[in-house]
């Protein structure tokens, strides 16, 4: 089973709204019978889970901040974990060792660039990374566009040996699909077609070889 981990110490960056499109993506476009393990005690994805309605593709829920991947379904074909902020050191290395792909939201201001970069030199120095045990790409979140900060980010990507594989505007269907229960691609194509193709190349990445080790 594919393990897909969206990780970044940083709070607040879209772990949780990724690690959610994501598994909706999965389900919903791609058939696939998919967890969703939760390693964060507060909880986003699965309470974002409780809301999902009962005729849309079932994911299933996986409390990993309880008790690991003790309760994740072996009849899965994939599962999406999403990681607590301040995971670092011991718990950072045990989190990866389920990982077989890392997504890093990255959003466009100064402090979290910066600690992106000192996250993702962290990353680069763990074994399984140095064995090439694990892909990872960054993601720029909640950019508006035409704002310096963004030229910045953009700039910054660009230059980090990490692929940095796409750019989701900020955007109230973000808020609108994870109140229901549902990920960007179950809103209707009229209000989420530019999501859609901002999705894109994540999505193409997410399934070619290169996001697998
Ligand atoms: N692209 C976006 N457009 C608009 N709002 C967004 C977007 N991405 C995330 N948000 C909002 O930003 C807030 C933080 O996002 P989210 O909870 O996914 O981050 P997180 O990294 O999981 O946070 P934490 O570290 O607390 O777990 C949420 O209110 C979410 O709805
Ligand atoms: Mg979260």
């Amino acid at each position: 089973m594919r393990h897909i981990m969206v990780l970044n110490p940083k709070g607040g960056c879209g772990k949780s709204t990724l690690a959610t499109n994501i598994a909706s993506y999965f389900a919903a476009e791609e058939q696939q019978k998919v967890a969703l393990v939760d390693y964060d005690p507060q909880a986003s994805s699965l309470d974002w889970l409780a809301r999902r309605p009962a005729n849309r593709p079932e994911i299933t829920g996986v409390a990993g901040f309880e008790d690991g991947y003790k309760h994740l379904p072996r009849s899965a074909d994939i599962a999406i974990v999403d990681s607590p902020a301040r995971a670092h050191g011991p718990e950072l290395t045990d989190l990866l060792n389920h990982a077989d792909t890392v997504v890093v939201p990255v959003l466009p201001s100064t402090i979290d660039m910066q600690a992106a970069s000192k996250f993702l030199d962290e990353l680069k120095k763990s074994g399984k990374v140095q064995r090439k045990g694990v892909k990872m790409a960054v993601v720029a979140n909640r950019v508006r566009d035409n704002t310096l900060i963004w030229d910045e980010l953009d700039e910054y990507l660009a230059k980090l040996r990490v692929p940095y594989v796409a750019a989701l505007r900020e955007a109230q269907n973000y808020i609108r699909a994870y109140t229901r229960g549902l990920g960007v691609w179950e809103l209707p194509e009229y209000l989420a077609w530019p999501d859609w193709d901002e999705w894109e190349p994540l999505v193409k990445w997410l399934k070619s070889k290169r996001s697998q080790p």
